[in-house]
């Protein structure tokens, strides 16, 4: 099922945003009594994880992973774990065992990428080879149609026996979900707001594009996928 929503403006995608994802964790909370979220970093979602904050939802049901990771240290400017914890996560009760970020700290991406596939492994008891499903993932879309680490023409578009790979972004390391966890989930909600977005929102959406070009093509959920745009971001889509 895909859905695109064109909305007048950040805020109204704001609040379309927490309304879909408020109305996904209720439902995993009554299908299985616990939900599991991956976050987008970015600029985009802080409003939204802000307004998630004053919500009174079950947090210790709720558990908070990442799609992506800047390869810094959470206290850092750029971290997105640092920008969700600022927000929300770390202004309401979460038990902290419910916060799972992508580590960071041994100098190694790759070792650090393989780390959190065996967290990931053990938090949702699968086998080496078989994709966890998360119940929501957030993402975030470049001006270039990258989405999460997943970087126009980088070795990480391709890699498809891992869960978390390395990503690079003009030479910097990144930590990543890989195509075949994010297409796993229950539910993608893509938010992407600004005219910068169009030329790339363009070519995702256009008949025959190439994937390597414009790597958020190729997110295509098992689940539900959303494009939530505002009008700036989606207007000249049909
Ligand atoms: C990151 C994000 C990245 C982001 C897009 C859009 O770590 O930067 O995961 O994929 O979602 O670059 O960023 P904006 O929301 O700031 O436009």
């Amino acid at each position: 099922m895909k859905q695109i929503q064109v909305l007048s403006d950040k805020a109204a995608l704001i609040t379309q945003a927490l309304s879909c994802v408020l109305e996904k964790i209720n439902i995993a909370l009554e299908e299985r009594g616990l939900c599991t979220l991956a976050l987008a970093g970015g600029s985009t979602p802080k409003p939204l994880y802000e307004a998630l904050a004053q919500q009174s939802l079950p947090w210790e049901k709720i558990h908070i992973f990442w799609g992506d990771e800047r390869y810094v240290p959470a206290n850092h400017p750029d971290s997105n774990e640092g920008m969700a914890r600022q927000a929300w996560l770390d202004v309401v009760p979460f038990p902290p065992d419910n916060i799972h970020p992508m580590p960071t700290g041994s100098g190694d991406p790759a070792l650090d990428a393989q780390t959190h596939e065996t967290q990931l492994q053990q938090f949702f008891q699968v086998a080496p080879g078989e994709v966890p499903v998360f119940d929501i993932i957030l993402l975030g879309m470049g001006d270039d149609g990258h989405t999460a680490s997943l970087f126009p023409q980088t070795e990480a578009l391709k890699v498809s026996d891992r869960l978390i790979t390395v990503g690079n972004k003009d030479g910097q390391p990144r930590l990543t979900f890989t195509f075949p966890l994010l297409n796993q989930a229950r539910c993608v909600i893509f938010l992407v707001a600004g005219e910068n977005k169009r030329p790339a929102l363009a070519q995702i959406f256009a008949p025959e594009a190439d994937e390597t070009m414009y790597p958020s093509r190729a997110v295509q959920p098992q689940g539900e996928l959303w494009w939530l745009l505002d009008q700036a971001a989606g207007a000249e889509l049909k």
